[in-house]
């Protein structure tokens, strides 16, 4: 069914030929589309990365898609003025007017020295001096020079924080456990109901423990409330004197920092042009470098950089971040695909869906066009993700057989992490399995031939056959590379950050703003006092009432 998409940008003769492509690869038979040539690989694949360990692999051949179709895209992008807006991007000009704010993430891992200008303000000898900084505060802990107030190194950091102040490095802790100093362990705690923090220090000792204290404005009530219990717990064992030593701090809020108690030398700088979901390579990836050791973080950032590179100077046909984004808007708008699902075949990425899902949705889940007008088109869509073998239990039924349309992203190591490369050969085999199946589908007559020659009777056959369907022409991207570094790592992240930054382009939206997440926090403000009783709502308030309810179960608990 031709979806008539309209975009923003793209002559109408454009739109037209991209709308025609979409009902041409609609009707091919996926057999017919996805023949499993060499030449059909060779023309929908892309690598980034000059050697073995710093290449990332685009396997796009399980799109619905071909080279004429490609090459429309790749105009889409011309006709929305990708080039012009990605220079605008980096280099310092204000991208995300409703906040009036440069996005500049990149400049944190990025060692020029050319001046870099934001709000008439350079950047560059801001990000140096704080890099300094980090890496001699991780020194000092690691080495045992910083210690806490009765004289014994930490052994156990508590990063506070939620959002950007905390998926990056619970996404980052947990691929890059390898590579993790045995001597301090790093715990994240950010949900506000409190148990995260309450089971994690049964198990801590205040004096081995530092608290760092992760929010760009310091005014976050689910973190600020768990770095106070924090607070309060190092104080009821070791006394006030001794939070300066027992907690640093990440924040633009210097004010709120002196009142927590941070001293001057375990407090970091953040900068209005870094985003939270984009803050992982500044001052806010601390409890990272300190499990990590500052050489791997600064790995981290050289991949991320290379990315950046690439996304700056690659012509737009072979630029992975251009054309993950292109194909991310041609499943949304094209193929009509509501949802995408991440799926890494590595336990190291389990939690990347969950930190794409703040990168992807908070940055390009938007209704408004930077003009302010309404869109008229579909923006991004559903991202969810498990590690691979996990869904293909669980979820990948409805994936292959459901009547929702879901495009998908594999993620693909060649080397194990932990030495068991039999167990990984095992892992790569299902992922490329499940990429063919989804792709190529089963259809009805070779469900029936396949049961024949089971030695099903005809009527079983008959009965049987329309239940073992698989449709195909689930379009998929495989994104490979060697193997989980703090390099690799580093690329993907930033391959994702472009790629969300291409679609918000091609879909005239500002990807920098999140104005969506304030109103639930204002009505969790206003509704406090209500939930501690301090306050009542109207009397026939059914709110009120299902607050009574929830109050009587408290008190007779
Ligand atoms: O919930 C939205 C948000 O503003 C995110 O964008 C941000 O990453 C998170 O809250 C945390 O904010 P902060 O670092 O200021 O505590």
């Amino acid at each position: 069914m031709p979806l008539n998409t309209k975009l923003p940008f793209g002559s109408k003769a454009l739109i037209a030929r991209l709308n025609a492509h979409a009902e041409r690869l609609g009707q091919a038979r996926p057999r017919a589309l996805y023949d499993g040539s060499a030449s059909r690989y060779d023309a929908l694949s892309f690598v980034v990365g000059a050697t073995d360990e710093s290449q990332l692999l685009l396997d796009c051949s399980r799109q619905r898609l071909d080279t004429p179709a490609l090459e429309d895209l790749f105009q889409l992008a011309h006709e929305a003025g990708m080039p012009a807006a990605i220079h605008r991007l980096v280099s310092g000009a204000e991208v995300n007017a409703t906040e009036r704010r440069a996005a500049l993430h990149m400049a944190l891992r990025d060692p020029a020295q050319a001046p870099l200008s934001a709000a008439g303000c350079d950047v560059r000898p801001l990000v140096a001096t704080e890099r300094a900084r980090l890496r001699a505060y991780v020194q000092g802990v690691l080495s045992g020079a910083i210690v806490g107030a009765t004289g014994v190194a930490f052994r156990d950091v508590i990063q506070i924080g939620i959002g950007g102040s905390d998926l990056g490095v619970v996404m980052a802790l947990q691929a890059l456990k390898g590579y993790a100093q045995q001597s301090l362990r790093v715990h994240c705690v950010s949900n506000v109901d409190a148990a995260q923090l309450t089971d994690l220090l049964k198990d801590l000792n205040p004096a081995t423990t530092l608290v760092l204290v992760c929010s760009k404005t310091f005014t976050t009530q689910e973190t600020l409330s768990n770095a106070r219990l924090a607070r309060a717990w190092l104080i009821r064992a070791l006394g006030e004197s001794a939070v300066p030593q027992h907690v640093a701090a990440v924040s633009v809020n210097q004010a709120a920092m002196n009142v927590f108690g941070v001293g001057p030398t375990a407090r970091f700088a953040m900068w209005d042009w870094v985003g939270g979901r984009y803050s992982l390579w500044s001052a806010i990836g601390l409890g990272l470098e300190l499990a990590i050791g500052s050489a791997h973080f600064e790995q981290l950032l050289a991949g991320a950089h290379a990315m950046d590179l690439h996304f700056q100077s690659a012509p737009l046909h072979q630029n992975a971040p251009v054309i993950l984004g292109l194909v991310g808007v041609w499943n949304r708008n094209f193929m009509g695909c509501a949802a995408h699902a991440v799926l890494p075949y590595t336990d190291r990425l389990n939690r990347f869906p969950a930190y794409l899902q703040q990168l992807i949705m908070e940055s390009n889940g938007k209704t408004t066009r930077t003009n302010g007008l309404p869109v008229e088109w579909d923006t991004e869509a559903v991202l969810f993700g498990e590690p691979g073998s996990n869904a293909q239990h669980s979820f990948f039924q409805m994936l292959h057989q459901g009547t929702a349309a879901v495009s998908l992203d594999f993620l693909l190591p060649a080397v194990s992490p932990v030495g068991a490369q039999a167990s990984q050969q095992l892992a790569i085999s299902h992922c490329l399995a499940q990429a063919e199946a989804f792709a190529l589908g089963f259809e009805l007559n070779d469900v029936r031939v396949r049961l024949s020659e089971q030695g099903l009777a005809d009527a079983a056959v008959e009965q049987l056959a329309p239940h073992k369907v698989h449709p195909g022409h689930r379009p998929s991207t495989i994104i490979a590379f060697r193997e989980l570094s703090p390099r690799t790592l580093g690329m993907l992240i930033a391959l994702y950050e472009h790629a969300t930054f291409v679609k918000s382009v091609l879909w005239d939206i500002n990807p920098f703003d999140q104005w969506g997440v304030e109103l639930g926090k204002q009505l969790a403000d206003s509704l406090a006092p209500v939930v501690r009783g301090e306050q009542r709502l109207a009397a026939d308030s059914g709110l009120q009432q299902l607050v009574d309810r929830l109050t009587a179960w408290d008190n007779n608990g």
